[in-house]
């Protein structure tokens, strides 16, 4: 069946290059297929309520370099159990997944591209279930992703976070202070691992890893016998101490969502730190900053081509899957493999030595 009308939809929290995802489905649909594109607004919001706008290659043309999705997204808003508030202020939970399958049908769409992370992608998979044919096209920032070496996000989110380490460098330096960044990641610290990694941190905390607050002390004492009394720290939102728990701040803002909201762990440890050692501490959380912005040339590059292997899939009716990153190809995975699985950093990982075996304390020894 030749590709005559496609839908695309961005879920989850959004990240740098989801527009050239966009603009790549929009254009290889059109120019490749002469299909009709139709964008779904506000993830799987857009398709439960049936809000849509036409994406030609006019509307799409200076998007490339542009951060956010102009689809708009929310990481709320699961057509399956949908959460809302009713006139007592109370949760309600309803599944509007058939009223999404219904549009799916109104709009005569032969598939649907649905670009998000872990939660995003696992309802594409109930909806492909359902007899909806969709193609997944993996985002996040946290490259917690199953099934590719890459999420496009992620090298932008790495290169803002180094940029800021870079600066606190400098002041850190200036002042002899012990300087904190808090970078985001959720349960897994490649973020903060590669971010940290390079720009020069001292110390890497990363929730694979639950730190030891003696050896983060000791490595700063030590740098400090060593003539350079400042130090700087990479630290995870989703890192904790050895028998800790993790910070967050509830799920006040997130009630709709249901999911905790992590940070906090920079002020946390910063307040651990100042209790053992005599030097100013000062902490830096960088949070949506590591999501915003133009995106970095690898992350146009990559979400330029998934964006075409995606709708090439779809071409030859390979439903049911996600477009991945395994360098140098894109391949297919299917959807059903990924569900539920959040990858976090190996403890042996080839990082984690490469920090070690360069002086990086990660709070799991004396170094
Ligand atoms: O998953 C991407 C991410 O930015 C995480 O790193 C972070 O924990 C979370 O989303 C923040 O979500 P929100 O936009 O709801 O604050």
């Amino acid at each position: 069946m030749p590709l005559k009308r496609v839908g695309i939809l961005t879920g989850g929290g959004d990240c740098s290059g989801l527009n050239a995802v966009i603009r790549a489905v929009t254009r290889t649909a059109i120019i490749q297929y002469k299909a009709k594109v139709i964008g779904l607004e506000n993830g799987f919001d857009g398709l439960v309520f049936g809000r849509t706008m036409g994406l030609t290659t006019r509307n799409t043309r200076d998007i490339l370099t542009l951060g956010g999705t102009i689809l708009g997204t929310t990481n709320k808003g699961n057509p399956f159990a949908y959460r809302e508030f009713n006139d007592q202020g109370e949760i309600v939970v309803r599944d509007l997944s058939d009223q999404a399958m219904k549009t799916f049908r109104d709009l005569e769409l032969d598939c649907l591209f649905v670009v998000g992370g872990e939660g995003t992608l696992e309802l594409a998979h109930k909806f492909q279930l359902m007899g909806m044919p969709v193609v997944g096209i993996p985002k996040t920032i946290d490259n917690d992703l199953f099934g590719t070496d890459y999420t496009f996000g992620f090298q932008t989110a790495v290169q803002v976070a180094c940029d800021a380490m870079d600066r606190l460098q400098t002041t850190g330096r200036s002042h002899d202070r012990v300087m904190i960044l808090e970078v985001m990641g959720r349960y897994a610290g490649w973020i903060a691992l590669e971010a940290g990694l390079a720009g020069g941190a001292h110390i890497i905390l990363i929730p694979e890893i639950p730190y030891n607050l003696d050896y983060v002390v000791t490595k700063i004492q030590h740098r400090i016998r060593g003539g350079s009394p400042f130090s700087i720290i990479m630290v995870a939102e989703g890192a904790c101490e050895q028998g800790g728990q993790r910070i967050s701040q509830g799920t006040a803002d997130n009630r709709l969502q249901g999911v905790e909201q992590l940070g906090g762990i920079g002020f946390h440890l910063a307040a651990q730190i100042r209790e053992r050692i005599p030097l100013e501490v000062r902490t830096t959380v960088l949070g949506h900053i590591q999501r915003g912005g133009s995106p970095t040339s690898f992350d146009r590059v990559l979400g330029t081509r998934l964006g075409v292997a995606a709708v090439d899939a779809a071409a030859r009716g390979e439903f049911g899957t996600m477009v991945a990153l395994k360098t140098p190809d894109i391949i297919l995975v299917p959807l059903g493999e990924l569900a539920g699985l959040c990858r976090t950093v190996p403890v042996d990982h080839q990082l984690l030595r490469a920090a070690e075996a360069t002086g990086v304390n990660l709070g799991r020894g004396a170094m």
